[in-house]
């Protein structure tokens, strides 16, 4: 087996056999193919694509490439959820809690955001103490003892997605569908839950900006997820608007808190009870109401010991930025569009996220939205706060926003997109 001949076979649009795909990806790990070699080919199933036997086998192998977990000494279901990413999502931290007070359990293994959208690790690293690093030890006492655990994946698991995912990061290869689907299912499949749901985003902040697109890869990983014994179920969401009123670490943390204490804004709660449900009803449990849950603090208890069983300590003050900056309306009406995408920029230039994956983000920074589409407006009003310790960085921030909503003359009808677009 030599890779050129694999690269070739992508390039001139043939499809890869089983033999190759676990040699490359195999060769991949082992430091055999190099990074140049595998940006090649990750190029070309970009532009060729891959069919799904070809994308079966694909995660097939990147399963084999380490360890699989397992959850079976659990007393309680395992329910597991995955977001391909967006502004403003924040959403596995009140669902975990929630979920487990519902009678499941939650291993949520999360990552740190890249490029414009926020990672769950960075969220929960503004609560002073939280570790996001556990053995597999500690995580399976966590998740024993309080019902969730939210973490990083730790080295053993698809290391070959690790190697691949950091690569396409730096080559203009991230959306490809195979390559998405591949990329988490590969990651879920090993980490041995028995149940998913996917939350599988659209629009401009997304991976996918068309519906078309994104049914695409949701029905390419509930295939994945099916045939490998996993019950997996996918939600088509909105992320043309941020997610709730805030984008940036410490930022969104707040909000979590205020929906795990039952209030919190419409659109989070909607989509933390929506995907709550789902993940119930996969793992096989009757009877559970998310939204009670919620109300009731039972999911506020769980987040609490949740935390404090990963060295946070839930009632210290979380970061605040330095500097704060308050861009206002230019105009009065109904504010009937504002962009995801921009948005999440602008945290990301704010100091929420990185260029480079060992950058540090700023915990304080990001953004902070005092209206949402729909709303009516008035000129000179805030419309945003921007926070930042580097405040050399609200020009830059600024910049990504022109252009980031419309307002039209006060009446003009407005259709609210809902949260959930299908399932
Ligand atoms: N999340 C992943 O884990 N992998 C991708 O390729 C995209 C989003």
């Amino acid at each position: 087996m030599d890779v050129i001949s694999v690269i070739r076979t992508k390039r001139d649009k043939g499809e890869l056999s089983p033999e190759q795909i676990d040699w490359v990806i195999d060769a991949y790990t082992r430091g055999v193919v190099a990074d140049e070699q595998m940006s090649a080919l990750a190029m070309a199933i970009l532009l060729n694509g891959m069919n799904r036997d070809e994308i079966a086998r694909w995660t097939a192998a990147m399963i084999a490439s380490g360890e699989r977990m397992n959850f079976d000494a659990l007393s309680r279901p395992t329910a597991d959820k995955h977001s391909t990413g967006g502004v403003g999502d924040k959403i596995t931290l009140p669902l975990a809690p929630l979920v487990a007070a519902c009678g499941a359990a939650v291993p949520q293994l999360s990552g740190r955001g890249l490029g414009h959208t926020g990672g769950t690790l960075d969220k929960l690293e503004s609560i002073p103490g939280w570790r996001a690093l556990l053995s597999n030890e500690e995580m399976l006492h966590v998740l024993d003892t309080t019902g969730a655990v939210i973490c990083a994946a730790g080295d053993g698991l698809a290391p070959a997605d690790k190697k691949l995912y950091a690569l396409r990061d730096v080559t203009g290869t991230v959306e490809a569908i195979p390559l998405i689907a591949s990329s988490i299912m590969s990651k879920k499949i090993a980490e041995g839950t028995g149940s998913l749901v996917l939350d599988v985003k659209v629009g401009t902040g997304a991976f996918m900006k068309t519906i078309e697109d994104a049914r695409e890869l949701a029905s390419t990983m509930v295939a994945l997820g099916t045939d490998s014994g996993v019950k997996t179920v996918a939600l088509l969401t909105d992320m043309s608007t941020p997610l709730g009123l805030t984008a940036g670490n410490a930022l969104e943390v707040r909000e979590s808190v205020e929906v795990l204490a039952g209030g919190g804004p419409r659109d989070v709660v909607d989509l933390t009870v929506a995907l709550a449900a789902e993940m119930l009803a996969a793992a096989g449990i009757k009877d559970a109401d998310p939204a009670k849950a919620l109300k009731d603090g039972s999911a506020m208890d769980v987040w609490r010991r949740m935390i404090a069983a990963q060295g946070g300590d839930p009632d210290a003050a979380l970061p605040v930025a330095r500097e704060q900056h308050v861009v206002t309306a230019p105009s009065s009406g109904v504010l009937t569009r504002l962009d995801a995408y921009d948005i999440g920029i602008a945290a990301w230039r704010l100091g929420a996220g990185r260029a480079r994956k060992e950058d540090p983000v700023q915990a304080g920074a990001g953004v902070e939205l005092h209206a949402k589409p729909g709303d009516t407006v008035t000129a000179g009003q805030p419309l945003l706060t921007l926070h930042t310790d580097t405040p050399e960085k609200f020009d830059y921030a600024l910049g990504s926003l022109e252009g980031a909503w419309d307002i039209a003359p006060a009446g003009t009808p407005f259709t609210a997109t809902p949260i959930v677009l299908d399932r």
